[in-house]
């Protein structure tokens, strides 16, 4: 199960990913926003940070306008590893390095083309359980 959030400066991308996930025939959980009205970031980012630490959600794709603000509010959360991801490498060298649990994207930075391929290879990649990459991520909760 995916978890997904977003503002309104996400809305029209996530309605994008919303199909793309469908298609695929993966799972999500939409916590919101529901239209393009004016909202606040930290409410999804925090909704989506609690579904993936409880272990409702393996992970989490969050999306405003740049994916900055959605991004720094839930790498505030135990736990969550969120990874703002504008290119295709970074996704996948993220679960690979990171074991990224959420995927932050900027609805006013990528079009759908790209995003779908970055959303694609997140959640397709695995980590690489190396344990370098097992070791820095333990020294980060520290
Ligand atoms: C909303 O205008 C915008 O600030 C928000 O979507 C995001 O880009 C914040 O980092």
């Amino acid at each position: 199960m995916v978890a997904l959030g977003c503002d309104h400066g996400g809305y029209e991308l996530m309605q994008e990913v919303k199909k793309f996930l469908e298609q695929k025939g993966i799972a999500y959980k939409d916590f919101g926003t529901d239209s393009t009205a004016s909202t606040d970031y930290p409410i999804y980012a925090k909704l989506v940070g609690r579904a993936v630490q409880s272990g409702e959600c393996e992970k989490g794709i969050l999306i405003c306008g740049t994916g900055i603000g959605i991004s720094i509010t839930a790498n505030k959360m135990k736990g969550i590893r969120c990874a703002l991801c504008h290119d295709v490498f970074s996704a996948e060298a993220t679960r690979q390095h990171n074991d990224a649990n959420v995927l932050a994207m900027g609805g006013r930075v990528v079009g759908a083309g790209l995003a779908l391929k970055i959303v694609d290879t997140f959640l397709s990649t695995p980590f690489s359980n190396e344990e370098r990459h097992k070791r820095r991520i333990a020294q980060m909760e520290e």
